[in-house]
């Protein structure tokens, strides 16, 4: 798996992250989810940097140009509900791509552990798409990972793009053993790891009810 910590490099994905992450500033739930798009938009321009690209012709008023424009079908999917602010982001600058949405949540067996139950699909086809695969929390990777096996009955992708926002070493390393080895994992930051609720820390809290508030 080729990974892509986006925060090595200072930036100002910084300056999101620092608002996503503080615990006064996140209280405001607009701003968070624009802050989660914000880190999608800046995700995307850098995504694009690996797109194939076709030379086309543009007529303009007083001549033509001939420029380089993205050759490839995306599809954004994403997981439900924390996925979607990032989502969006993604879709402002990938306007026309294709769009699945997957539910996946955790179905605890105890205190400490849990089952990823993945029910609701709205999937387009597949095969031969470079498919980006949305999560802005990347714990225990095995969301992802359930995510991807589901998806993978609606086609074989060409190129598989994962993006989160806040990643555990711990998720990094299972998806490297689980997902192709060509797979590319974007992520802003990495933390120092998981709590005993597969929680990331310091990470942010639940992102899911940050957007969109508390579910029981
Ligand atoms: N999901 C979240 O929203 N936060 C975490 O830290 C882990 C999973």
């Amino acid at each position: 798996m080729k990974v892509i910590h986006l925060a090595k490099t200072p930036s100002i994905l910084n300056k999101y992250l620092a608002q996503i992450r503080d615990k006064e500033i996140q209280k405001d739930s607009m701003r968070f989810r624009r802050n989660i798009e914000r880190i999608g938009e800046f995700t995307a321009q850098e995504v694009s940097k690996t797109f194939k690209y076709k030379p086309v012709k543009v007529e303009t008023p007083l001549g033509v140009k001939e420029v380089l424009l993205p050759d490839e079908k995306l599809v954004i999917a994403s997981v439900l509900r924390a996925g979607l602010p990032l989502h969006y982001g993604l879709l402002n600058i990938f306007d026309d791509a294709e769009n699945a949405f997957i539910s996946a949540y955790r179905k605890h067996t105890s205190e400490t552990d849990f089952d990823i139950v993945v029910e609701y699909l709205a999937v387009p086809p597949l095969d031969g798409k470079t498919l980006l695969l949305v999560d802005p929390m990347l714990a225990t990777g095995r969301s992802i990972r359930a995510v991807y096996e589901v998806l993978l009955r609606h086609g074989t992708p060409g190129t598989v793009h994962v993006i989160s926002v806040i990643a555990a070493p711990e998720g990094i390393a299972y998806l490297e053993r689980h997902l192709p080895p060509d797979t590319y994992l974007w992520v802003a930051d990495i933390d120092e790891g998981l709590n005993d609720k597969a929680y990331i820390v310091p990470g942010l809290g639940d992102a899911g009810d940050l957007a969109f508030g508390m579910k029981l």
